[in-house]
């Protein structure tokens, strides 16, 4: 496991370092401000909802499985407590949100899932039909909850969307009883062999392939975007620093193509 502190310092040109630095959030190219942006993702999200778990399969080569169970694994503490309560944001169709209830196996865990996108949201209803799992139709920006009430909140490849990093984690503490631990899984960008393979398989094949099976263009050009703009690791815990996490740590999986950040409130 390599170390995050030094992340930030050795990836990447100094120029593009600076500008990770001064990125607010998601800008799907075409959208000029917050709110545009926000419809833009929302729109692109609800058109590959029917296609979404397809692509996700194909194009991950099923990884995003293991993704998803590790990283409920890294709270089986939380979710084996019986009256956990856990938000699941940005889940689309819900993959993250049954991790999470299969970790919590017999736990009465109260696990509600969040998204803005109503489509992804039905697809997820109709898959996890018959589970105790919860879907409210909600902005990660603006959530519908009190403060404190939860003791865990996740996001898998939602968080890098969201249109302005600071305001989603800090409504992410916001949500947070004190103690309580966040997870947010996102593509990271592997550096060295790895890297360059990837790089060349995320730019120029994922497009590609996605834009064939979904028969949208658009939302395929824009992931390896999203991923090139999100902030390094090292910026990234500093960010969640200063939204009001007390501990913060991330950890790669998979030469880094993805990566767990952590935070305890
Ligand atoms: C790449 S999908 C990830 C879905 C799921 N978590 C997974 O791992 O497959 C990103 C999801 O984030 C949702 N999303 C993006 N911005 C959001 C926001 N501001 N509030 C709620 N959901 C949002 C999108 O609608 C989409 O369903």
């Amino acid at each position: 496991m390599r170390s995050l502190h030094s992340e930030g310092a050795e990836r990447g040109s100094a120029k593009s370092e600076r500008e990770k630095r001064t990125v607010t959030g998601a800008a799907p190219e075409g959208a000029s401000d917050k709110q545009s942006s926000a419809r833009a993702i929302r729109e692109m999200f609800t058109s590959i909802a029917p296609r979404y778990d397809l692509l996700n399969h194909v194009l991950s080569c099923n990884v995003d499985r293991l993704w998803w169970r590790r990283t409920a694994r890294r709270f089986a503490h939380i979710l084996c407590q019986p009256d956990a309560h856990v938000l699941d944001l940005c889940c689309g169709t819900g993959d993250m949100t049954f991790a999470l209830q299969r970790q919590a196996r017999k736990s009465s865990a109260r696990i509600l899932g969040v998204d803005f996108s109503h489509a992804m949201l039905q697809r997820a209803a109709k898959k996890f039909v018959g589970t105790a799992l919860r879907w409210v139709e909600a902005d990660a920006l603006n959530l519908p909850f009190a403060d404190g009430q939860f003791d865990l909140v996740t996001s898998a490849f939602g968080f890098r969307n969201l249109t302005d990093y600071d305001a989603g984690l800090r409504e992410i503490v916001r949500m947070l009883r004190p103690g309580g631990e966040c997870g947010i899984l996102d593509f990271g960008e592997p550096r060295g062999l790895i890297g360059k393979i990837y790089r060349f398989y995320f730019r120029l094949v994922l497009p590609r392939v996605g834009t064939m099976i979904s028969g949208v263009r658009g939302p395929y050009a824009y992931l390896p975007a999203s991923v090139e703009r999100f902030p390094e690791p090292a910026e990234m815990l500093a960010r969640m620093k200063t939204a009001g996490f007390r501990e913060v740590s991330w950890t790669p999986y998979t030469f880094g193509i993805a990566g767990v950040y952590w935070g305890r409130k």
